[in-house]
């Protein structure tokens, strides 16, 4: 105890120096004489983090997986039949798909883009503003979602109860029956079972020949410009809501066809949380274009540009971004076949 009071005591005498003599010994004419001092601190400090921990393969009952994936391409799943959760989170592009916005079941668009999901078990919250607490809490939803499925959860049980294979692959997957619970269990399984690791995971476990020098480069800028201040933790993202405009306001491109959305204050009401949207993971990012939540930016390299001038205002140079964005490639989890 008294070690610890006396090393404190220590490094509060070498802050108050380190401090002090610019300040006793700067003339009143050169007053940016602190000015170089807190930032090279800050830098090293982020270098020596490990501020990213790797992502390990978890391994789930494979039948489970294998029942929860049959659903999740079911059309069964949704009212009339013609849609299936894969439709608009297709594994060819990231759990996402290649739209700004999917088609509702009930005419028009769903007004948000979708996201991927296959690293959306890492998250702290779902959906752009975070509104949901869990995976289940999604699904639970989205089945009746008038927009989505649109089918009540009693007929979706009865549906499977009656199908032909469904009671026997529950059974097969070591389920009593058919309810609520045991499709979500499925169907969530199976979601979790697509967060796999990436290059970049390997590359965080130690074996450094995973990244090229341009990827470690955007790795490091990454960091130093302050991107890894909200896309934190081991899905580099998902675990705050952040403002999406923080340090200049951010309008869509194309402000006319759609309103602005107002982000978390939909769900909460609070002023404060005003264009305040769940902080995204970057797993996968390559793979899911058009970006944003309004599906504003259409590249990734469009999407790191924004962020830098909104997030960080910062006017990034083309190096900068070309680094970044060879980073977040690495970070591709499902190999990636294009059409
Ligand atoms: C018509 C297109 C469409 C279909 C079909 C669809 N979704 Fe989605 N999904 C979306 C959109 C759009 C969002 C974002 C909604 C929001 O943020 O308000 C979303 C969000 C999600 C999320 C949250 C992801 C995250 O990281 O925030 C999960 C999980 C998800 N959907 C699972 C499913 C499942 C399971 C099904 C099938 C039962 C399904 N979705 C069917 C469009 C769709
Ligand atoms: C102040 C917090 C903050 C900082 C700093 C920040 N971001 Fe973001 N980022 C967000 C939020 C919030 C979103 C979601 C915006 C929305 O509503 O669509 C986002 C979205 C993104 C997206 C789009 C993801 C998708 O699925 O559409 C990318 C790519 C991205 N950020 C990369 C970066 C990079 C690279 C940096 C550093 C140059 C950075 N971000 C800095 C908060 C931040």
């Amino acid at each position: 105890m008294l070690k610890l009071f006396q090393i404190a005591s220590l490094l509060v005498a070498m802050l108050c120096s380190l401090l002090c003599v610019p300040l006793i010994f700067a003339s009143p004419a050169s007053e940016p004489a602190l000015q170089n001092f807190p930032m090279p601190l800050q830098t090293q400090l982020v270098d020596q983090q490990q501020v990213i921990p790797p992502l390990i393969k978890t391994d789930y009952p494979e039948l489970i997986v294998e029942l929860g994936k049959t659903l999740f391409y079911d059309k069964l799943l949704s009212e009339n039949q013609q849609l299936s959760c894969s439709d608009c989170h297709s594994p060819d592009h990231g759990f996402a798909d290649r739209r700004d916005f999917s088609p509702s079941t009930q005419g028009g668009v769903i007004p948000v883009n979708t996201p991927g999901l296959a690293y959306s078990t890492l998250l702290l919250y779902q959906n752009w503003a975070g509104q949901l607490p869990s995976l289940e809490v999604q699904l639970e939803v989205v089945v009746e979602n008038p927009k989505v499925m649109n089918l009540p959860w009693p007929q979706l049980i009865r549906r499977l109860k009656q199908h032909p294979d469904y009671p026997a692959r529950f059974k097969q997957a070591g389920y009593s029956g058919i309810d609520k619970s045991t499709i979500t269990d499925a169907i969530v399984t199976y979601e979790k079972s697509l967060a796999v690791p990436s290059r970049f995971d390997a590359f965080l476990r130690g074996d450094s020949n995973q990244l090229s020098a341009q990827e470690q480069e955007g790795f490091r800028k990454f960091k130093n410009f302050g991107c890894v201040s909200c896309h934190q933790g081991i899905a580099l993202g998902g675990n705050l809501r952040q403002k999406f405009g923080v340090m200049r306001d951010y309008l869509p491109v194309d402000d006319n066809t759609l309103k602005r959305d107002l982000g978390y204050f939909n769900f909460s009401n609070h002023p404060q949380d005003k264009y305040y949207f769940r902080v995204p993971t970057l797993r996968n990012v390559a793979l899911t274009a058009p970006y944003f939540h309004d599906a504003s930016a259409k590249t990734l390299e469009q999407a790191i540009k924004v962020m830098f001038r909104h997030q960080l205002a910062i006017e990034a140079r083309p190096e900068d971004i070309s680094d970044i964005a060879a980073f977040l490639k690495s970070l591709n989890g499902i190999p990636y076949e294009p059409e």
